[in-house]
């Protein structure tokens, strides 16, 4: 038996709930969820009308500040993502630094963290226009830095953004234009990325935010607090699913293994396989973003008339699933990253750029989780309990009699 009487605390007992699944940790008016009917809202708009209409920098405003941006607060705010946009001269040399192949996803947390180096006036958060310049600055410096990270991997000079272009047509440009030749997407890539990233501007209290707003009760400043966002999104059962997934829908194709086959490995625990991207802690029903990117999937392939036989793939295996009575017990279907990687692989973006392409999208959601734990004046540190499971009191032996 355990003796768990060191969990009284002075507020009362401590409940230990493992993967904290039915605990709260917070209060928050950003992002609302209901799991079981398959409902996501950014500050109460429908995802699915942001995914078709709105604009990721809107968006982006939509989550940080509260309110859809009116015409004036847009331009400001479009202004203060162009300005913001290069790096600082010895970040560079910092950049630089960074070995060719590099994971895309350590050069970003990294180069986030450094930014509180390079650009003192963003992180000094005093008053609201502060905060505006540094939100822009960070968004704006994420994109730069997952585009450079690409360049210098590719041996090609930094592009910058143009003004003229909205920021997800602006990334693919910094991505993919090379000197004297801009690239040009069409506005169905365009699309597609924006609403990529759209739907994966937030997600309340997933792990990679509960982390920003972990660091954030620290006091720590945004720069730092979304550095450490980045870090927790990297593994594959949160943000690195993506990755995963076409791991997986490749590994299939190329090696021929029958889908069935696979759905059965996924079953069996004991082979250490799952289906990757499917299954989530909050939706059990459907996820609503998983629903849209498929069909915006099939619409960017068609569009650009090209077929992806791991598109078909996907398709057979979440047919199979779905029909499975292991995942129909547990609740488990497609989730935001399983057509995701086939929208990312059709626009171009190498595979392991695709969990950085989450970060992107998710920068909006950390920011505005920051700054409603910066803003609350009633904000603890956050620091839950254990149930320690270690050895009872031990004598300390010298060396020679242990
Ligand atoms: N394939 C096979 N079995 C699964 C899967 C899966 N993808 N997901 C869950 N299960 C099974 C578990 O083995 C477990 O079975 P058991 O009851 O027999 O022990 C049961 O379903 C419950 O699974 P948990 O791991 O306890 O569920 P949890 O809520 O902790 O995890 C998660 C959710 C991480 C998303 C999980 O479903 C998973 O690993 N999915 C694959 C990875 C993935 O797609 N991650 C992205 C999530 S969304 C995001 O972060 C962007």
């Amino acid at each position: 038996a355990i003796d768990i009487s060191h969990l009284r605390a002075e507020t009362g007992l401590v409940t230990l709930d493992d993967g904290y699944a039915n605990t709260g940790s917070c209060s928050s008016a950003i992002t609302f969820i209901d799991g079981e009917q398959g409902i996501l809202r950014y500050r109460g708009v429908p995802i699915e009308d942001l995914a078709a209409r709105s604009s990721f920098i809107e968006t982006a405003e939509l989550l940080i500040f509260g309110e859809l941006p009116d015409a004036a607060e847009r331009d400001e705010f479009r202004a203060l993502l162009t300005d913001s946009a290069a790096l600082h001269r010895d970040m560079r040399k910092h950049f630089d630094g960074f070995p060719v192949d590099a994971h895309p996803m350590a050069v970003l947390s990294a180069m986030i963290n450094a930014i509180q180096a390079y650009d003192l006036p963003e992180i000094h958060i005093t008053d609201e226009a502060g905060f505006r310049r540094a939100a822009a600055g960070l968004l704006s410096k994420t994109r730069t830095i997952a585009a450079a990270t690409y360049k210098s991997h590719v041996g090609q000079p930094i592009a910058y953004p143009r003004p003229d272009l909205a920021y997800a047509e602006n990334f693919l440009h910094m991505m993919f234009s090379v000197p004297y030749r801009d690239f040009e997407p069409t506005p169905e890539m365009a699309h597609a990325l924006n609403m990529f990233l759209v739907l994966h501007a937030d997600h309340e209290q997933n792990c990679s935010t509960s982390t920003v707003r972990m660091v954030a009760s620290g006091g720590a400043n945004l720069f730092t607090s979304v550095s450490a966002g980045v870090t927790a999104l990297w593994g594959p059962l949160h943000g690195g699913a993506n990755m995963a997934v076409l791991d997986m829908l490749e590994g299939i194709h190329d090696e021929g293994i029958p889908a069935q086959r696979y759905i059965s490995m996924a079953k069996d625990r004991s082979s250490g396989v799952r289906l990757m991207g499917f299954g989530h802690r909050v939706y059990r029903n459907f996820d609503p973003r998983a629903r849209v990117l498929k069909e915006a999937a099939y619409n960017l392939l068609e569009s650009m008339h090209v077929t992806d036989p791991l598109l078909d793939i996907a398709r057979e295996v979440e047919e199979l699933a779905l029909a499975d009575d292991y995942f129909r017990e547990r609740r488990l279907y497609p989730n935001v990253d399983f057509y995701s990687g086939i929208i990312l692989r059709a626009l171009g973006i190498p595979k392991d750029m695709f969990t950085v392409l989450f970060a992107i999208g998710r920068t909006p959601g950390w920011i505005a989780h920051w700054k409603e734990v910066h803003d609350n004046p009633a904000q603890r540190i956050q620091r839950p309990r254990q149930l320690y499971v270690g050895n009872p009191l031990t004598q300390w032996l010298p060396r020679d009699e242990r």
